[in-house]
Formats: C-alpha cells, sequence, structure tokens
C-alpha cells in the first residue's frame, strides 16, 4: 500500500448530514471534501455539499445492482477515485459495506459510530446503551474493517448518562460531541500524514 496521504475527503452519508455539516465547517487544511456520495437521492447529506459547493455530489442508487453489493461497492469506489479521492469518511452511512469495498480503502477509511466500542454496535446503539444501563455512554472514530463497527479504534469520547435519559435525550446530548471528535480526529490524521510527507 502506498503512504497514506489524507488530501481528497470522499463523504459517504445517506441521511441528516450533521456530521458532514460540521466536517465542512471545519479547518481541514491541506485537505479539503472534494466529494460526497449518497445511497438515498433525498439526503439532506446531498444539498448540504451542494450548498458548501463540493467539487461532486452524487447521488448512486443501489437499485440498479440489484442487491450486488459488490458491484454497487465497485461503482462507489469508482466514483471516489473518479473524483481524486485519497481518504474516505463514513458519516451516517447507512449501508453495509462488501469486503471487497473494505480491501479498495482499507486503512483509508473510518467511520463514527454513536457509542464506546466495542459496546453497542449497529443500529440504535444509544437506545441499546439505555437498555444496558450503562453510566457512561460515548461516540467512537474507527477504520471500517469487513466486520460491522469492529476496525481499529482512533479515538473516543464519553459522556455521563444522566437519570431519565432516554435514546432521544441522549443521542440529541452526544451529537455536538460526535461532531467535535470526528472533525479532531479528521484534522490529526490530515496533519500527521501532511507532516509525514513534508519530513
Ligand atoms: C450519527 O449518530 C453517527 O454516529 C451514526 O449515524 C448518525 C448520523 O448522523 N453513524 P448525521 O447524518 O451525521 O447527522
Amino acid at each position: 500500500m502506498s503512504s497514506l496521504r489524507v488530501k481528497r475527503i470522499g463523504v459517504l452519508a445517506s441521511g441528516r448530514g450533521s456530521n458532514l455539516a460540521a466536517l465542512l465547517k471545519a479547518d481541514l487544511t491541506p485537505a479539503q471534501i472534494v466529494c460526497v456520495l449518497s445511497d438515498k437521492a433525498a439526503a439532506p447529506a446531498l444539498e448540504l455539499a451542494r450548498q458548501a459547493g463540493v467539487e461532486v455530489v452524487q447521488h448512486l442508487a443501489p437499485k440498479p445492482f440489484a442487491g450486488d453489493r459488490t458491484a454497487y461497492d465497485a461503482s462507489v469506489t469508482a466514483a471516489l477515485r473518479e473524483a481524486g479521492v485519497d481518504f474516505v469518511c463514513l458519516a451516517g452511512y447507512m449501508r453495509l459495506v462488501s469486503p471487497s469495498f473494505v480491501a479498495d480503502w482499507r486503512g483509508r477509511m473510518i467511520n463514527i459510530h454513536p457509542s464506546l466500542l466495542p459496546s453497542f454496535k449497529g443500529l440504535d446503539a444509544q437506545a441499546q446503551a439505555i437498555a444496558a444501563g450503562v453510566k457512561l455512554a460515548g461516540c467512537t472514530v474507527h477504520y471500517v474493517s469487513e466486520e460491522m463497527d469492529a476496525g481499529e479504534i482512533i479515538a473516543q469520547a464519553a459522556i455521563e448518562v444522566l437519570p431519565g435519559d432516554t435514546a432521544l435525550s441522549l443521542s440529541e446530548r452526544l451529537l455536538p460531541v460526535e461532531h467535535r471528535l470526528y472533525v479532531e480526529t479528521v484534522q490529526k490524521l490530515v496533519r500527521s500524514t501532511a507532516t509525514a510527507q513534508s519530513s
């Protein structure tokens, strides 16, 4: 694998896009977000990206691939490469990615998950945390590997679960913490790879 470079960032998002918005607002110099792709045509994330003037903003519909995850993911990789992307951030991307997609982007693709991994993988992580009665919740930025939400952990932030918290109130309190952690983590990766290249 050639050396890691985080300069032209691609973001994959399926929904609201608040983490994308935080990344778009942040100073990621010398990197920038050059491509935002979504599997959902109506994802507000696409509109956010258009408004921010991202070079390539595209909806890639999974339907024509008739459930062939590998083929769909190959089209995502092709679009990312076409845009010159060298690093991928998943931000509320609701699809399970195929092993070949992970191989294409190994060590160059990260995700944010709203729990302190390895606890509460998968959907509704905040509801899982409430149901388990934990006193600390949080979020995790990790590399994406074949197994869902199980790749190497890069950074975590914790918050207290308060008496009376619901999945919703916990999610609302966690969201700004996610935004901060994702931005800081990407900034650190950008700067460490930029320094490594210039030295
Ligand atoms: C966030 O909670 C993120 O941790 C999870 O999906 C949610 C996406 O929210 N992976 P948004 O689309 O970034 O607002």
